[in-house]
């Protein structure tokens, strides 16, 4: 088993997939590599692709705005990822064989970081942790279980910034749900 570093490295160089001829860097991923919590998303945007960085777009802010109000902490006390490394063209959805190109790093991710708690955000990010064709709506609002770690899914923050008022009010919940199952609000081990 690598290291998280060695992972990443690896992950730059990586030509699985038609994303590696678009991108301009790869986003592996950033916060606490022991993080009890991850959260994981769909693929890099634009800026994420630029920086180089997760979540970083108007997403991003959204994403830290809740993780701050629900859980009490910043971003540096979890670990934000994606499902796809490299930036799908014009902010279309992942393809099948992209996600499975990815997918592995995901997991080895997840293997190496071990944490207690998984917040999916939105269809991609649930269906691969769940292993699923299930909807998010469907799955969301409840506390779920994967390779012996928590799963909580909910709705990506794209969907929030579109959506509004219920769908906020849908992950608020939701991030109470996961600050639940982490047990006394500890973030970090
Ligand atoms: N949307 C995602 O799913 N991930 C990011 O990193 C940014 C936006």
């Amino acid at each position: 088993m690598p290291t998280l570093d060695e992972l990443a490295a690896t992950v730059r160089g990586c030509t699985r997939c038609r994303l590696a001829e678009g991108r301009t860097q790869t986003v592996f991923g950033m916060g606490d590599p022991c993080a009890d919590l991850v959260f994981i998303g769909e693929g890099p945007g634009a800026e994420e692709d630029r920086q180089g960085v997760p979540f970083v777009g108007r997403s991003g802010q959204l994403l830290d705005r809740l993780i701050g109000e629900e859980l009490g902490i910043t971003r540096d006390a979890v670990y934000i990822c994606n499902v796809t490394k490299c930036r799908p063209p014009n902010n279309r959805d992942p393809l099948p064989d992209e996600v499975a190109a990815c997918s592995p790093y995901l997991a080895q991710q997840l293997e190496l970081i071990a944490p207690k708690v998984i917040v999916t955000l939105g269809n991609f990010a649930t269906r691969v942790v769940l292993r699923t064709n299930e909807g998010i709506t469907k799955l969301r609002g409840a506390v779920h279980e994967a390779d012996g770690r928590v799963v909580v899914p909910t709705f990506h923050p794209s969907a929030a910034l579109r959506g509004g008022g219920a769908v906020l009010t849908a992950m608020r919940a939701d991030l109470v749900r996961a600050k639940q199952a982490l047990g006394d609000g500890a973030a970090r081990r």
